[in-house]
């Protein structure tokens, strides 16, 4: 494995106390950065690979246990037995992606553990901390791969053969960093709670001057591609009602739906994020589009309602303007509700330090609605300066990052001590 072996072992330098959350999220993103110099840590690609495996040397040198399942999920295990109490987030990024969205709970997790550690000795429960090996979805038409794979129940036949826009399909690339599947991972029964620490991607806690989020529910959302088949032809000679223009169908598509999630008012939200056209050429009319639809609400019944009639939108404009299309659904996920205990341990934590808090929903997807399938979730927010995310310019004060981490172990110390 050329990545692993060239790696310098440079956390290996440094002493205890100089464990600062903030120094290694940049030593982290510093050596990841893909060839034009950006954040994107898409899952198993080398700048990918270059992260995990300094999270790799970064846990064995806090002396956590660490293994890497089959699916690439990195775990860190304290002594302890029994039940596991479980906390992290994910190693992947989006394209073009900040420093703080997954790796930030990632390395906070990783240092709330080792201080509990050095504090109190050995838990009575088991903590691990994970990095999730894949949550964004942004290589592969497919998301949240780490922590389904500890949930259960993956369809690797459907999964293996989906391909990235380079046309590499899942299983070789994760065979390329050295991750053989060779069987469903199975469902762990071993996990009873998984905290999940984050930067919140938006701009509530920062207007309403708090300094921590505490996580009510996390929304449910539906990713799906539209496929649009027209015909392709000359720009020039072609007059506009003989065409069959996949362009046309998608703009109107989009501009519609987009403003039917605009009238229908918070918190829906719905976002076309990525396009393409072939053949792609100024002077063909394109014969081909294909885009992403990506909807948000936090009610099930609204947020299928609001799908079915975005669908049928779909179907309706591609016949209408003489084309044809297909659907295609990648991401279905209902609404999650947090754990009622957990979050009552959080409020005290916060509660007992004077620091400021408020409760609110998430609007972005996270790992902890498929772990909810196994164990009690909860999840503390950072806030995110100007609310912004999936952004290089993500930022979070080292001092609110050093917070979030504090009630983090203030939690897992309730909940495995
Ligand atoms: C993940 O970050 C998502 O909510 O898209
Ligand atoms: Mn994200
Ligand atoms: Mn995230």
């Amino acid at each position: 494995m050329p990545v692993l072996q060239s790696l310098q072992l440079r956390c290996y330098n440094r002493t205890m106390a100089d464990f600062k959350v903030n120094d290694i999220i940049e030593e982290i993103c510093q050596l990841s950065k893909d060839d034009s110099g950006e954040i994107s840590r898409l899952a198993f690609t080398d700048s990918w690979m270059r992260a995990h495996t300094y999270l790799k040397q970064f846990f064995e040198k806090l002396k956590f246990k660490t293994f890497v399942d089959q699916a690439g999920n990195l775990h860190g295990q304290t002594g302890g037995s029994g039940e596991v109490v479980l906390t992290g987030s994910h190693v992947d990024t989006v394209r073009n992606g900040g420093k703080y969205d997954g790796l930030y709970g990632v390395v906070g997790s990783a240092l709330a553990v080792f201080r509990l550690l050095n504090k109190h000795g050995m838990p009575k429960k088991t903590l691990e901390v994970i990095a999730f090996s894949e949550e964004e979805g942004s290589r592969f038409p497919f998301s949240f791969w780490g922590s389904k794979n500890l949930v259960g129940g993956v369809d690797w036949n459907l999964i293996s053969a989906l391909k990235d826009q380079n046309g590499e399909s899942f299983a070789p690339a994760l065979e390329r960093q050295g991750f053989i599947y060779t069987q469903d991972c199975a469902r762990r029964n071993d996990i009873s709670a998984y905290v999940e620490l984050h930067i919140e991607q938006g701009g509530v806690l920062e207007k309403n001057n708090m300094e921590i989020g505490l996580v009510t529910s996390i929304v449910g959302q539906k990713r799906f591609i539209v496929e649009v088949f027209g015909e392709a032809n000359h720009a020039g000679t072609t007059p506009m009602t003989y065409r069959k223009d996949s362009a046309y169908t998608s703009a109107a598509i989009i501009s519609e739906i987009i403003k039917r999630a605009r009238e229908h008012g918070p918190p829906m939200v719905l976002t076309v994020g990525q396009i393409e056209f072939r053949p792609n050429v100024s002077n063909v009319v394109p014969a081909y589009a294909q885009f992403s639809v990506d909807i948000r609400h936090t009610d099930t019944d609204i947020l299928n309602r609001f799908t079915d009639e975005v669908l049928e939108f779909v179907n309706k404009t591609a016949r209408e303007k003489d084309t044809t299309c297909q659907t295609r659904i990648t991401v279905d996920d209902k609404p999650v509700y947090m754990d009622d205990g957990i979050m009552e341990i959080i409020s005290n934590a916060c509660q007992s330090r004077k620091v400021k808090y408020m409760k609110m929903p998430s609007g972005a997807g996270h790992d902890g609605q498929h772990i909810s399938k196994l164990a009690a979730v909860g999840m503390i927010f950072v806030p995110s300066k100007k609310g912004i995310s999936h952004s290089p310019m993500e930022f979070t004060e080292a001092s609110q990052l050093e917070l979030g981490i504090d009630i983090l172990e203030e939690t897992l110390y309730k909940l495995a001590y």
